[in-house]
């Protein structure tokens, strides 16, 4: 019988596979920044539908990326993501231009997660890269970071623009070795997103898969290195702080 691969963790408390990484990049939707608190803020007239539409609009979105990707038909982030608000409320029966707009509005200024600043901090203190390597847009990533302050705890803030096609594709995750200059081995991948992190790991990086609504893995390639709850969980496993 094979036996087991045990993830053992070094006197400091860095766990070996993440012994050699020198730089950390990040999800951004979902894992720095709140989807949900956009229809938090500014969906009141929703009423008891706002949860279900803001669940079906980010399913839409996703949805949309991952289609455009096979159909060779990509259109940027922020209009996927238009479009996926569009089909979540038409579908919760909702027609109400103004509040399209202003929801798009609030996606430029969704809330950081509350440890995301002392995370991306303790990170670079302790000498690594810090990025981001999203789906979205490079103006939807600027207004999101600026909106949250964190821009000056970022080294790189790359976005799939650059590449013409979404993530999982491997071409994304290479762009971050290129642009970095950091070898993909050496690289942890954080997403709370559990596709994204089943891609990067499937790609090579060492993945933390931020399991932050304790939901179930899903069935794909790719395995992680750990599972945490949240970001601040991060740094002792790199053997900061511990
Ligand atoms: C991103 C999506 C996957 O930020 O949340 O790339």
């Amino acid at each position: 019988m094979e036996a087991k691969k045990e993830t053992s963790t070094m006197a400091s408390g860095c766990l070996s596979e993440f012994e050699s990484v020198k730089a950390c990049v990040f999800d951004a939707y979902g894992t720095l920044f709140d989807v949900h608190s956009a229809v938090r803020r500014g969906g009141e007239s929703l009423g008891d539908k706002a949860a279900a539409v803001s669940e079906l609009w980010r399913q839409k979105q996703l949805e949309y990326t991952w289609l455009r990707s096979l159909m060779d038909a990509h259109a940027d982030f922020w209009q996927v993501t238009s479009d996926g608000l569009d089909f979540a409320l038409a579908a919760s029966g909702v027609s109400d231009p103004a509040l399209h707009d202003k929801l798009m509005g609030l996606y430029l200024s969704l809330e950081a997660y509350d440890e995301v600043a002392a995370t991306l901090a303790a990170l670079r203190e302790a000498g690594l890269v810090t990025a981001i390597l999203s789906n979205g847009s490079p103006r939807m990533l600027k207004a999101a970071v600026q909106s949250a302050g964190i821009g000056d705890l970022l080294d790189a803030n790359l976005s799939v623009e650059d590449v013409g096609i979404y993530k999982p594709d491997a071409r994304v995750y290479q762009f971050a070795v290129d642009r970095l200059a950091v070898r993909k081995e050496d690289i942890c991948f954080l997403s709370s997103n559990c596709w994204d992190a089943k891609g990067a790991s499937h790609f090579g990086f060492k993945v933390a898969w931020i399991n932050r609504f304790k939901r179930e893995e899903d069935r794909m390639p790719g395995a992680f290195v750990t599972t945490i709850q949240r970001l601040d969980q991060l740094p002792p496993l790199l053997g900061i702080g511990a």
